[in-house]
């Protein structure tokens, strides 16, 4: 049986290949690209390639085989009709009788603008008839650590998050866990929703604390309100859809939103997840000395 992974270039694709071909020979792994180019580096591991634009639903007939675990990360193509280009591959799986479809959504308590394709999506999931898996993961550990070369240089650590909680996790938690439901070898993994997060919630001031730690000089968070940092991210240049996310996340979990520790995603990899400070370090490392 193969493994297909859509994004699979990507930030969290590419950890998922990764992943997979330590579990499985590369010839049952097929990723789904944009271009020959983009999965070339791919291809000379051996994994097998499907080029596909989830633009163009046309693009996807043939791509899938009978009784194939496909996992669908979104594309995050803010220009897309993201609901569409999900569609196009679930019917693709669908009409091909694939026997799993995974997909990485956002948390059950997630209330927020952005949560609105992947809610439309698990609808399409869920109606699609293919066993399914949701894998609602809460916010990445590294939507923070990646930006600490800035806050380093401004010596502040600016969110809108308030005295709020988030149980993160990293990137390669995350995909351990779709790997887990991809590859596991019992299955048991069909038609179950799994709320996925840190096994510690933590706060922005204890990350500011954490960073402060680990640069040798008080770094302190500076809580925003949302339309400040709203405005200060598009100001830095980030397209409106990726400031919205971003400013949107720290409103939820000022909300109280993405706190809830579930303990599923340590369960399904079999390992504590990786701590914040965990994370912090790792990113700190060659940082600091550069700073
Ligand atoms: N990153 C994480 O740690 C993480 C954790 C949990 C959940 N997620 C979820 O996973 C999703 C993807 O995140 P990401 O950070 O991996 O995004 P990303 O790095 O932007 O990756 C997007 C992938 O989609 C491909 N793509 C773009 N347009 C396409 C198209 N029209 N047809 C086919 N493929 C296309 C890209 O290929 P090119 O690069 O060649 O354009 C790339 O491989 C998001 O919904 C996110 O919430 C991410």
């Amino acid at each position: 049986m193969r493994m297909v992974v859509t994004g699979a270039t990507g930030s969290l694709g590419t950890r998922v290949i990764e992943d997979l071909l330590e579990r499985v020979p590369a010839d049952r792994v097929l990723a789904v690209v944009p271009s020959g180019r983009a999965g070339a580096a791919l291809a000379a591991r051996g994994v097998r390639l499907a080029v596909a634009d989830l633009d163009v639903p046309e693009s996807l007939i043939g791509v899938f085989r009978p009784g194939d675990r496909v996992l669908l990360i979104p594309a995050d193509d803010p220009a897309a009709d993201r609901v569409a280009q999900h569609r196009a591959v679930v019917d693709a799986a669908a009409a091909a009788g694939a026997g799993l479809l995974a997909y990485t959504s956002v948390p059950g308590a997630l209330q927020a603008r952005a949560a609105d394709v992947h809610r439309r999506t698990e609808g399409l999931v869920l109606a699609s008839g293919v066993p399914y898996t949701l894998l609602r993961t809460n916010w990445c550990t590294e939507a923070y650590t990646e930006r600490l070369p800035l806050v380093l240089h401004l010596g502040v650590v600016t969110q809108a998050a308030g005295d709020g909680r988030v149980a993160s996790a990293s990137r390669a938690d995350y995909a351990a866990a779709a790997v887990a439901v991809l590859a596991g070898e019992r299955g048991g993994h069909e038609d179950r929703t799994y709320e996925l997060g840190g096994d510690t919630a933590w706060s922005l001031s204890e990350y500011a604390a954490e960073v402060s730690r680990r640069a040798g000089r008080e770094i302190p968070y500076r809580a925003m309100s949302y339309d400040a940092y709203l405005a200060s991210l598009t100001a830095a240049g980030l397209p409106g859809f990726a400031a919205e996310l971003i400013a949107g996340a720290d409103a939820s979990i000022a909300r109280g939103q993405l706190g809830g520790v579930t303990g599923q995603l340590s369960r399904l990899i079999g390992r504590p997840t990786t701590p914040m400070p965990w994370s912090v370090a790792e990113a700190m490392r060659g940082l600091v000395d550069a700073d």
